[in-house]
């Protein structure tokens, strides 16, 4: 192969970078005035989960419209909301940035009173865990959403995100997904072009995710436990929904975007925490995941995710198809299609249009309420997001473990009590052992 098949260096940091904090400060042109236009009625919104991929949301939702007001904010840390406010002090919208004290809302239950702010839109950014009642939430406030992956972290949390999901299309609710790829422009063509079938029917796919470790917080004096593990909330299960549903669940959404929502029918898998440090901040997740899904007329999706120091770095897709093979690196950009004799079929221009995925999220969120038109990513969203549970549920018991299995396990990841104080360190899950409830 002559493009470059890998991408050198990738980390977490990077992809972050392009839509989160960071990208305030890089951000190029303003997409909206910095004013507010007083001919748009104002949208207010409220952010929950003040941290890096949030106060990323908060600014590309400021640059999509001239209308939007960051008018609340929820964190169960009061130092993440200000630390997140702080980075619009001299932000070009900072005049539309109106979050007194007051609207400031601490604690695990901050979120209501941030929704119940008088928001008409809500940022959903915090660990993954706590997605399911934020969504309930919001819906049930009737509020327009835009929504971070995971959705959910166990099957509990998938089947009250499906109510959720039907609740938010009954009271017709924008609900914009946070699976970014969706929204760049050479996927998009990718498989527009897979839907044409010019592949003919895609039989096989292979993704990987193959990245170092995430960082860590040190322990500090007057830590509860419960305050530990949330400040280390990715590497914790019960929080984060381990790797795979945290990270690698951008490429199995790409794997369910190529099978068109249509769900395996088992998957078998293994994993383990081979090179996680022994020390408390590594919680329980493991560092590597290798899933096999299968549907029920027996194509295959192949699914390797790593995060481990001083190894190959990689984030691709490939699709075999009838007709021939895809490959898609984003990070390239590099996307074409090749018949089986090697002749490149289709390509995604090198000078094709290139969009700044993270800010189309909100121009499309944005654009839809203005127009009083509905976006409603939640049916695909929640089963990405539920096949990255499934191929967890693999790997952690060694078993071969189906759909409907998956979908209807009771196992709930929730400690007995969100409150700051004593929670023991989860224990290991060991393949043979541990057993899908
Ligand atoms: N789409 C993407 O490319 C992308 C990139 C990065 C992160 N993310 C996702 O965004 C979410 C946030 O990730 P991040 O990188 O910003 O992490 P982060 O740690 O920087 O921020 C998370 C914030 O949520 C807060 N939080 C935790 N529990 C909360 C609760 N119950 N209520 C309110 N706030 C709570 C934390 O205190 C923290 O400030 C995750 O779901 C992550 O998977 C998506």
């Amino acid at each position: 192969m002559n493009e470059p098949f890998h991408v050198p260096g990738l980390t977490r940091r990077d992809f972050v970078a392009a839509g989160t904090a960071v990208g305030i400060a890089l951000a190029a042109a303003p997409r909206a005035s910095a004013a507010q236009d007083a001919s748009k009625p104002p949208l207010k919104v409220a952010l929950i989960g003040c941290g890096g991929r949030g106060t990323g949301a908060a600014d590309q939702a400021l640059r999509a419209d001239p209308g939007v007001i960051l008018w609340a904010v929820a964190d169960v840390f009061p130092d993440r909301m200000d630390a997140c406010l702080a980075q619009f002090a001299s932000h070009e919208a900072k005049d539309r940035v109106q979050v007194p004290a007051e609207r400031r809302f601490a604690g695990f239950d901050g979120y209501k009173a941030a929704i119940a702010s008088g928001v008409d839109v809500v940022l959903l950014c915090s660990a993954p865990h706590f997605r399911p009642m934020h969504l309930a939430e919001a819906v049930a406030a009737g509020k327009h959403i835009f929504c971070e992956k995971p959705m959910f972290v166990d099957a509990p949390g998938y089947r009250s995100v499906l109510e959720s999901v039907k609740g938010a299309r009954a009271k017709k609710l924008n609900l914009v997904s946070g699976f970014c790829w969706r929204r760049s422009n050479p996927e998009r063509a990718t498989f527009a072009e897979l839907e044409k079938g010019t592949l003919g029917t895609p039989m096989a796919m292979y993704s990987c995710y193959y990245t170092g470790p995430l960082g860590t917080n040190a322990r500090k004096p007057g830590w509860s436990d419960m305050e530990f593990q949330v400040r280390n909330w990715q590497h914790f299960t019960w929080l984060s929904g381990d790797q795979i549903v945290e990270q690698a669940v951008h490429s199995i959404d790409k794997i369910n975007w190529c099978f068109r929502n249509e769900p395996p029918k088992s998957a078998v898998g293994m994993g383990g925490r081979q090179l996680r440090e022994a020390i408390p901040e590594r919680g329980d997740v493991y560092d590597h995941f290798a899933i096999v899904y299968e549907w029920a007329d027996g194509r295959r999706a192949f699914l390797n995710c790593r995060q481990q120091p001083d190894c190959y770095f990689e984030n691709t897709d490939w699709i075999a198809g009838t007709k021939g093979q895809c490959f898609i690196n984003g990070w390239g950009p590099t996307h074409w299609m090749k018949d089986p004799a090697g002749k490149v079929i289709w390509r995604y221009p090198t000078n094709g249009p290139k969009n700044n995925m993270y800010q189309e999220e909100h121009d499309e969120l944005f654009r839809a309420i203005r127009a009083g038109q509905v976006i409603d990513d939640g049916d695909w969203m929640a089963t990405s997001c539920m096949m990255a549970v499934l191929g967890r549920m693999a790997a952690y018991s060694g078993q071969q473990v189906t759909w409907e299995q998956a979908i209807a396990s009771t196992e709930s990841l929730a400690p007995a009590k969100y409150e700051m104080g004593e929670l023991p360190m989860p224990g290991e899950k060991k393949p043979g052992q541990y057993k899908v409830g």
